[in-house]
């Protein structure tokens, strides 16, 4: 499947939170770009770890300062998020089962969210949170 490129489109004006969608969307694109040969055995549920691992750093990251400067629709923010670690969960769960396939539906709602979310969702922050003192522009 074509991997997600990534462009100053997806730039939310925050260093810190840009550096971890790059970060999130570089494992999902791992899972994409699935080789000929496929996945061995351990490859799928090494990257499904570092994509767990990375997204609850960075939702914890965005929700905390989202809540710190008073962002009204933090409970938007949440709820989406709230979504995501439940798919990703029962994700993992299935690659337990089948661990050399991920499901092309999978892939697909993988990339879908997370373009969706960043382009969509975290956009509507930007004008908010780019203009707030004591954050690195990117
Ligand atoms: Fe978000």
């Amino acid at each position: 499947m074509e991997k997600i490129i990534w462009d100053d489109s997806f730039s939310v004006g925050v260093e810190v939170l840009d550096q971890q969608h790059r970060q999130i969307v570089e494992v999902i694109n791992r899972l994409l770009e699935e080789p000929q040969e496929g996945f061995d055995a351990d490859q799928i549920a090494r990257i499904l770890d570092d994509l767990t691992k990375f997204v609850h750093l960075h939702f914890r990251m965005e929700e905390g300062l989202l809540a710190q400067h008073g962002y009204p629709d933090l409970q938007v923010q949440q709820a989406e998020h709230r979504e995501f670690r439940v798919e990703l969960a029962s994700l993992c769960m299935g690659s337990m089962k089948n661990h050399t396939v991920v499901p092309i539906n999978a892939l697909l709602y993988l990339k879908e969210w997370w373009v969706d979310h960043i382009l969509v969702k975290d956009m509507q922050y930007r004008p908010f949170l780019s203009s707030r003192p004591g954050l690195l522009p990117s």
